[in-house]
């Protein structure tokens, strides 16, 4: 990332004085559709952000430019005088989720960038909120941890971006830690950090490019199933809190009660739960076959149960399968983005060259490829 081009423009549009802060998008190794359902996720930051210039301007305003979009904003800090651009809401979303919460920042001027591509499932959004969370905590100290920053992101993206997501990807970007993945239990937010290096393989993410505009009302959705399943099983078994308590035994008690949809989501989220478990186990041992494995059966239960993933996704899945890729998966929310891949070192050159080649042909343009390199969380620059 071009630093010194965001430090020109805030100087030239703002003035001298200001701060860089960056957080980062994130990778999932496995997990996915589990965090709002009271599950385990495992995932770890990367090497790709978003990176914000910022200053306090002394009003209670807030003047944004995005280099990105090459626009400018202008807002206040109530809801009266919110931003029309949707870029700037999840700013003022931070902003007033903090406000809700009895923490008082005032006004400032931003510049800001990112190299995390867009809408490619790797949290380019929860980057953005946690840049200005973790920013706006420290300049103006307000002495707010670092689960409810995360959180703050989150409620950001549920009141002021219209998707009710899990807490993953916030919290991914806040806690992320150089060279290693953490595995989240999102029901008591306990957590562990997992040296992730995994010897003679290469982690490699395929970006679609494929952008599906009912992404969040079908995520949303699939949130409602989720909960819809799991208050017909709680009511049986009131110690299911969360879809993710429950057993499949459970689940075909109730089969008859729910529609087949909801029995489908649901019968992924408990599949996904010991997937989940079996890979913790597995990386122990260094077991990367079974971590491969896994992901394989995350990728089948995804497109077939879930129903998130699509044609483009599926193909990679299956040129991956042909090319003896160790495990391959679509990562993040679905509905178009990357799959996630576990590639043996010796076959990554062939691999890449096969995607791209086979992808073209079918649909006209390459996946992007991005290697993994697991990076620190959110942080202030040392200019
Ligand atoms: C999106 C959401 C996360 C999570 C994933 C799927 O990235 O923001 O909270 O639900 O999808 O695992």
């Amino acid at each position: 990332m071009d630093i010194n081009l965001i430090k020109n423009i805030f100087k030239s549009l703002f003035g001298n004085e200001l701060r860089v802060y960056t957080s980062p998008g994130r990778v999932n190794l496995i997990g996915e559709h589990t965090d709002y359902n009271g599950g385990f996720v495992f995932p770890g930051a990367i090497d790709k952000g978003i990176y914000a210039a910022i200053n306090p301007n002394g009003t209670y305003k807030i003047r944004a430019y995005s280099i990105d979009y090459q626009a400018k904003a202008e807002f206040g800090m109530n809801e009266d005088d919110a931003p029309k651009e949707s870029w700037a809401r999840y700013i003022f979303g931070v902003v007033r989720e903090m406000q809700k919460r009895g923490f008082e920042p005032k006004g400032f001027d931003t510049v800001f960038a990112g190299d995390v591509p867009l809408g490619a499932g790797m949290s380019s959004s929860a980057a953005l909120e946690s840049t200005f969370a973790f920013a706006l905590n420290d300049i103006y100290n307000l002495g707010i941890d670092k689960f409810e920053l995360a959180r703050i992101g989150q409620s950001t993206e549920h009141n002021y971006c219209g998707v009710k997501c899990g807490i993953m990807d916030q919290f991914a970007s806040i806690f992320g830690k150089k060279g290693h993945l953490m595995r989240l239990n999102c029901a008591t937010m306990e957590f562990e950090y997992f040296q992730f290096d995994p010897k003679g393989y290469k982690v490699v993410l395929l970006d679609t490019v494929v952008k599906h505009e009912l992404a969040s009302s079908a995520y949303n959705k699939r949130r409602e199933s989720c909960e819809n399943a799991c208050a017909h099983i709680a009511a049986k078994h009131p110690e299911v809190k969360y879809l993710s308590d429950a057993t499949m035994l459970m689940l075909e008690e109730v089969k008859n009660e729910i529609s087949q949809e909801d029995y489908m989501r649901a019968k992924y989220v408990i599949g996904e739960k010991q997937r989940v478990l079996d890979v913790c186990a597995a990386l122990e041992k260094g077991d990367y076959e079974t971590v491969g494995d896994r992901m394989y059966g995350t990728h089948y239960g995804m497109s077939k149960e879930y129903e998130v993933s699509c044609d483009e996704l599926d193909f990679l899945n299956d040129i991956a399968k042909e090319c003896g890729v160790t495990g391959s998966r679509v990562m993040g929310g679905g509905f178009g983005g990357c799959t996630i891949n576990l590639v043996k070192e010796e076959l990554y050159d062939k691999f890449i060259a096969t995607a791209k080649e086979k992808f073209n042909k079918k649909f006209g343009h390459y996946p992007k490829v991005y290697d993994v390199v697991i990076s620190d969380g959110a942080r202030k620059l040392n200019l």
